[in-house]
């Protein structure tokens, strides 16, 4: 709210002094009626992400009235704590949080809060205590995003009905640890892998949601000699680089080694039709209209739901098509 009282302001000082307009903008423009919002987001690592940032960027344009100012953290929360602090010392009416990971929180959240700013986490989640309005500690607005709990279940399901009693040597690329994209999908497998005592996890390290990492992974495994039958990769980028590893080393994806992911980026569900990933859960980015209604709904003095979860699917190939894939929004 503040913003917007100093670019009306700016904008009335520019009418008295005839000093020039924002390029596009005439004085009498709408210009002082933007809502700014600082989105602090997790970084570029995965085709998802991209995607996330794109759709926050079409929905909260100018054209729509807001002025959104993006912070890439790069992936380390740490930066995503100095944008958070830039975006209240600069006034913004919102602050938009894509977390790294679920803790650490707690103290930029109450300064967010001090300075009046309401907070929109979406995506992964932040420790939950943080909205225990009882202890004074309600930090968040709302959170839009995924149950990533669910998703690794469906995908778990997925290898429990395929496989039935053939034994499993599993590999398991983790997203970065702590986010609750990890969090939730790891859980499953493990509980996967005590519910199938036939089932072997023969490796297991984190490869950050790059496609690099996922690679470099594979590639490790392969020359150490360990053998697999399945990737469990959280996330497509980081199957896209196993694919990478195993074809190098002369292996056919979804024939000598079945493949499950998670977002079914369009890249993604080409592989699915090609045969190469075998199951791929979604994961749905496309957040920015999300995002504006509930600011919308605020800016009326309403109050949206505290968590929305988004409605996700799953793709084995069956029924794809490329009619389908094209007409998805990633
Ligand atoms: O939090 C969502 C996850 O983060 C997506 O699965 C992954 O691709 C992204 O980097």
């Amino acid at each position: 709210m503040k913003t917007r009282l100093i670019l009306f302001l700016l904008a009335v000082l520019c009418l008295l002094g005839g000093c020039a307009a924002p390029s596009g903008t005439s004085t009498d423009e709408k210009y002082d009626d933007l809502i700014v919002v600082g989105f602090s987001q997790v970084g570029a690592e995965s085709d998802w992400r991209n995607a996330n940032t794109r759709s926050m960027q079409q929905a909260l344009s100018a054209e729509n009235g807001f002025r959104l100012i993006i912070d890439d953290a790069q992936q380390k929360k740490e930066r995503q704590i100095t944008a958070i602090r830039n975006f209240i010392h600069q006034g913004v009416d919102y602050i938009v949080l894509a977390p790294t990971t679920e803790d650490g929180w707690e103290t930029v959240l109450g300064e967010a809060k001090a300075a009046g700013i309401p907070v929109i986490i979406i995506d992964r989640m932040i420790d939950r205590s943080l909205a225990t309005e009882d202890a004074g500690a309600d930090l968040f607005t709302c959170w839009i995003g995924s149950d990533f709990t669910r998703q690794g279940n469906t995908a778990v399901a997925w290898l429990e009905s395929r496989f039935g009693d053939v034994p499993l040597r599993i590999v398991h690329l983790q997203g970065n640890y702590g986010s609750s994209a990890q969090v939730g999908r790891s859980a499953s497998l493990d509980e996967g892998l005590e519910r199938n005592p036939h089932w072997t996890l023969v490796a297991r390290d984190s490869g950050d949601f790059t496609q690099a990492k996922g690679q470099e992974l594979v590639e490790a495994y392969l020359a150490q000699g360990i053998k697999f039958d399945v990737i469990f990769a959280e996330n497509d980028n980081m199957a896209y680089g196993a694919i990478d590893a195993l074809k190098n080393a002369g292996l056919t994806p979804g024939k000598d080694v079945t493949i499950v992911s998670f977002d079914a980026n369009r890249t993604a569900l080409m592989m699915v039709m090609a045969g190469e990933i075998s199951f791929d859960v979604e994961c749905n980015p496309l957040h920015g209209p999300r995002v504006r209604a509930v600011i919308e709904q605020l800016e009326r003095g309403e109050a949206p739901l505290k968590y929305t979860y988004v409605e996700e699917s799953a793709f084995d190939g069956q029924g794809l098509s490329q009619e389908l894939i094209d007409s998805r929004g990633y």
